[in-house]
C-alpha cells in the first residue's frame, strides 16, 4: 500500500480505529498516536501495534485525548509533532452510537447535543487543526520515478456513514451529525488541495463493532437480518473492510482522489434514494 509515514488514529482504542492502527503498522508505517477518550483501550491497541509491525523503526504511543474538547485535541496534534516530527495521515475515528431511536418528534434534544458534540465538533477540531499542522509541512514527493503524480503534505481520512448521503429513520442526531461530517471533509479538501493535502470521508453502513453489537441489543426489531435487508453483499461490514478503505485513502495510490464519500457498503447506496 505505500504506506511508510507518521499516522495519527483518533477513537484508536476500539472498533475501527483500533483495526486502522494495526493494519498501518503491519503495512509499514513509521510512527503512530493512538488517540481515544478511554487510555487504557489506546495502551493496549498500542501493544497489538508493536506485535504486528513491520517497519524495523517503527514507534508507537497513546494519549488521552476527547475530540469534543479543543484543548484536548490541541494537545494530541501537539504530541504528535513532539513525538513524531510530522503527520502523513488522520484517521479520525472517533465516535459513539445513539443511545435511542426516535422519530424527530420524540427524538431528545439531549442525544442530539451529545451526537453533534463528537461528530461534528470533533470531526471540525481535528480538521482544523491537523490541517493546520500539515500545512506547515515540508512537500514529499509521491513516487520519485513519477514526478508528474505530485507531491503532498499528507492525508486526513474521517469517519463519515451511510448517514452522512442517506436519511436512516429514527436516526436523527446521528443522521444530522454524519451529514455535517461529510460538508466538512468536502470543504477542507476543496480548501487544502492547493496545499497539497487530500481530505475524504469514508461512508460505512453497518459494521460489525461494540459501537453495532450495542445498536443491535437496543430494540428488538433491530437485527442483522434486518439491518441486511437492504445490503446486496449479505454480511455485515468488518473493520478490516474499513480499515482498507482507509489505508488506501492514506497511500499515494489515492494520490489523485480528495473530496469524495467514500462508500464501504456491500452495495447498499444501490438501494437507497437520499
Ligand atoms: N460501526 C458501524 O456500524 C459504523 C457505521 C458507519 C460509521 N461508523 C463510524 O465509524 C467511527 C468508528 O466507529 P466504531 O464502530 O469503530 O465505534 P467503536 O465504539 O467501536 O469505537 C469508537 C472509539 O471512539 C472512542 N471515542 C468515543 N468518544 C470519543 C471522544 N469524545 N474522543 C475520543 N475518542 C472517543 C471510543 O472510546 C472508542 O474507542 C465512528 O465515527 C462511527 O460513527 C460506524
Amino acid at each position: 500500500m505505500d504506506i511508510t509515514g507518521n499516522a495519527f488514529v483518533t477513537g484508536g482504542g476500539d472498533g475501527i480505529g483500533k483495526a486502522s492502527c494495526l493494519a498501518l503498522a503491519k503495512e509499514g508505517a513509521v510512527g503512530l498516536l493512538v488517540a481515544d477518550i478511554n487510555l487504557k483501550a489506546a495502551e493496549e491497541t498500542v501493544a497489538e501495534a508493536i506485535a504486528v509491525a513491520t517497519n524495523p523503526g517503527f514507534r508507537v504511543e497513546a494519549i488521552y485525548l476527547d475530540v469534543t474538547s479543543e484543548e484536548s485535541v490541541k494537545q494530541a496534534v501537539a504530541k504528535m509533532i513532539e513525538s513524531f516530527g510530522r503527520i502523513d495521515y488522520c484517521i479520525h475515528s472517533a465516535g459513539i452510537g445513539l443511545r435511542s431511536y426516535l422519530p424527530v418528534d420524540e427524538a431528545s434534544f439531549d442525544e442530539m447535543k451529545r451526537s453533534l458534540a463528537v461528530h461534528v465538533h470533533g470531526t471540525f477540531l481535528v480538521t482544523s487543526q491537523i490541517s493546520a499542522a500539515m500545512k506547515s509541512q515540508e512537500l514529499v514527493t509521491v513516487d520519485s520515478a513519477r514526478p508528474e503524480r505530485g507531491a503532498t503534505r499528507g492525508s486526513i481520512v474521517v469517519l463519515g456513514s451511510s448517514a452522512s448521503i442517506f436519511t436512516i429513520p429514527h436516526f436523527v442526531p446521528y443522521t444530522a451529525s454524519k451529514h455535517a461530517v461529510l460538508a466538512i471533509a468536502k470543504t477542507a479538501a476543496m480548501e487544502s488541495g492547493a496545499h497539497n493535502i487530500r481530505v475524504n470521508c469514508i461512508c460505512p453502513n453497518w459494521t460489525d463493532t461494540p459501537m453495532l453489537r450495542q445498536t443491535l441489543g437496543s430494540s428488538e426489531e433491530m437485527t442483522v437480518e434486518t439491518l441486511l435487508s437492504t445490503v446486496p453483499i449479505k454480511r455485515l461490514c468488518t473493520v478490516y473492510d474499513i480499515a482498507d478503505a482507509a489505508l488506501f485513502l492514506c497511500s499515494p495510490r489515492s494520490g489523485y482522489i480528495t473530496g469524495v464519500a467514500f462508500p464501504v457498503d456491500g452495495g447498499m447506496a444501490l438501494t437507497m434514494k437520499t
